[in-house]
């Protein structure tokens, strides 16, 4: 048995107010701010020796979070955020693939995972919602001769809406189509195996469902995908170093990329924070996924009950649990936007997406925060 009432006092942010916003940033447990502090600490107190150590736990560390998704270490690489992930993801399909060609995505991606590709002005095109969702069938109508990958999250930031991975990359393989994921709504809470699901290229930003805030991104590509799409851009890091040496010294050489995704890290990243990263993931798998996400619908059926007393209108798609994640978005009608002002006056924290309130829902939240959010809602539409 999980005590949530221990957990939810490891979070000093709840002594602050009823927070529903960790689909924009989840607030620190007091145990991942004492890694972070550790990590400095031995900065300030013995500068650069540790070096190497770190780099080793760095590797460690990706190991962890490649167990997490079914990849190796050698396939994971931090990357300063998920639009840079899917800037390199664009860039390489530009200088490989050239022209003439098109990528599938879904109409309410949030914009990181479009505007870089946008932005390489290769041919988008979009798959239009249905009631929320976005069913398989309407992105595989899509697909014509020239399209060549499928882009698409997890989970939908707006409505919660989490595909179903598996499925979609089974038919995007037998089509020779590459499956390019953007996960930050979805990792490390809802399971992912990148084999399994056929996927070629992750990106899952860490400052929501990582509990380390804006440290940056985890990026997996498959050694298929590297083998065909290289590196667009390189640094000191991405190249093989000189033999004897940690660091390759030649000027017009032979430059020899690193097979690993390493070739991506290019150079210096926020080794401390990103290392401490480490004490996020066990202090979630101490809880358990299992546990975190049993937790999280057990909430998300109450708050889905409270709403309904107040004729709110649900928007996420919620009738299939394989599709529900951490959030709920809703209506209130006209003057929902009045609405969150008003909550946010009495510290209760949610967020205004696409014209609806979002609740994010986390292992700190509990029936009394749900309690509080809807005796507030029926305050407002009473007042
Ligand atoms: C689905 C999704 N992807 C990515 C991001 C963040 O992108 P980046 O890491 O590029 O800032 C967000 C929210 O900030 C998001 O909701």
């Amino acid at each position: 048995m999980v005590d949530w009432v221990k957990i939810r006092g490891d979070f000093p942010a709840t002594d602050n107010g009823t927070y529903f916003i960790s689909a924009g940033m989840s607030p620190l447990p007091r145990q991942v701010f004492e890694g972070v502090m550790s990590e400095y600490r031995k900065i300030c107190e013995c500068g650069d020796i540790n070096w190497e150590d770190d780099i080793k736990r760095n590797r460690n560390v990706r190991g962890k979070v490649g167990k997490l998704i079914g990849a190796n270490a050698d396939d994971i690489a931090f990357i300063v955020n998920t639009s840079t992930s899917m800037s390199l993801l664009a860039l390489s399909l530009k200088i490989e693939l050239g022209t003439g060609f098109n990528v599938i995505s879904m109409m309410d991606e949030f914009p990181a995972t479009t505007v870089p590709f946008e932005y390489q002005d290769i041919d988008m095109r979009y798959v239009t919602p249905v009631e929320g969702r976005y069913p398989i069938c309407s992105i595989l109508d899509q697909l014509d001769g020239n399209t060549k990958a499928v882009l698409t999250s997890y989970v939908q930031y707006a409505t919660g809406f989490r595909q179903d991975l598996k499925k979609l990359g089974e038919e995007l393989k037998k089509r020779d189509v590459l499956f390019l994921v953007n996960s930050t709504q979805g990792f490390p809470y809802f399971p992912i195996d990148v084999k399994g699901m056929g996927i070629d290229a992750l990106s899952a930003s860490l400052h929501k469902w990582g509990m380390i805030g804006q440290a940056g991104a985890i990026f997996y590509t498959s050694p298929e995908f590297r083998k065909r799409f290289p590196t667009p851009i390189a640094g000191w890091q991405s190249v093989v170093p000189d033999e004897g040496d940690f660091i390759y010294t030649k000027k017009n050489g032979k430059i020899r990329l690193l097979e690993s995704s390493e070739q991506y890290m290019c150079g210096c990243i926020n080794l401390q924070v990103l290392n401490a990263f480490e004490t996020a993931l066990d202090y979630q798998s101490s809880i358990g996924y299992d546990n975190i996400r049993k937790r999280i619908f057990e909430l998300s059926d109450y708050l889905v009950s409270r709403l309904k007393e107040v004729n709110a209108a649900i928007i996420s798609p919620i009738f299939n649990c394989d599709e529900r994640s951490a959030a709920i978005s809703f209506n209130l009608g006209d003057d929902t936007a009045g609405c969150v002002s008003y909550l946010e006056k009495r510290k209760i924290y949610v967020s205004y997406r696409n014209r609806n309130i979002r609740v994010s829902l986390n292992v700190f939240n509990d029936e009394g925060d749900i309690d509080t959010l809807m005796d507030a809602i029926s305050g407002y539409s009473t007042s």
